[in-house]
């Protein structure tokens, strides 16, 4: 078997890594989706966003977060004082995993086994950016960045000492808002979530 070269025989730069991402064939998902998504945002950036993988947009666009999702992310972020341009933005999993149905292209979640060959790259973004702060967006985000089976409510709206001297801060996903059907919920969640995104502004 070819094993892909060790983290450290990379190139030590983000856009060595995102070049290096672009042809990445460490799982199936690359076979299906338009390009990899990496993740975007100075290299510096105290604070990394971290959602799930890719949706039907951001798999075109090659650029996270421009879908539904990320306008509704954008908006929460900026009425909380947040400039997105000081974020480095990025997902757990790398490429659009989906189901065709017809002519639109369904979202699957993707698996652990997913969630673990992309850890590769974001382990390296995290590397390298450095960020004080990252924020994970959903259960994915979070399994990716933790081992520990912590159940997101239970930590959600704090922030925790992580390894390396890092602050992890676990709120929901925003697709997971843009989902809820009954109104009264959604407006209770969404106010839950722009909550979130305050702390956050105030720990930066
Ligand atoms: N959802 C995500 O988790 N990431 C994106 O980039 C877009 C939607």
């Amino acid at each position: 078997r070819n094993h892909p070269a060790e983290p450290e025989a990379l190139a030590g730069t983000l856009e060595a890594l995102s070049s290096e991402a672009a042809v990445c064939t460490r799982c199936p998902l690359h076979e299906k989706a338009t390009q990899t998504v990496f993740g975007e945002g100075p290299d510096d950036a105290e604070v990394m966003f971290v959602g799930e993988q890719p949706g039907d947009q951001e798999d075109i666009a090659g650029r996270p977060f421009v879908g539904p999702a990320g306008r509704l992310l954008d908006q929460v972020i900026a009425e909380a004082g947040i400039d997105r341009s000081r974020l480095y933005v990025t997902n757990a999993v790398k490429h659009f995993k989906y189901e065709p149905r017809g002519k639109r292209r369904i979202h699957q979640k993707p698996n652990m086994g997913e969630v673990k060959h992309c850890r590769w790259w974001l382990d390296l973004e995290i590397k390298l950016v450095k960020p004080k702060l990252i924020v994970a967006m959903g259960a994915t985000a979070l399994a990716a960045l933790t081992d520990a089976k912590q159940r997101l409510q239970d930590i959600r709206g704090q922030a925790m000492a992580i390894e390396g001297g890092r602050r992890l801060f676990v709120t929901v996903h925003p697709s997971y808002l843009l989902r809820i059907p009954d109104e009264r919920l959604k407006a209770e969640e969404l106010a839950r979530f722009r909550d979130d995104m305050l702390k956050i502004q105030r720990l930066i």
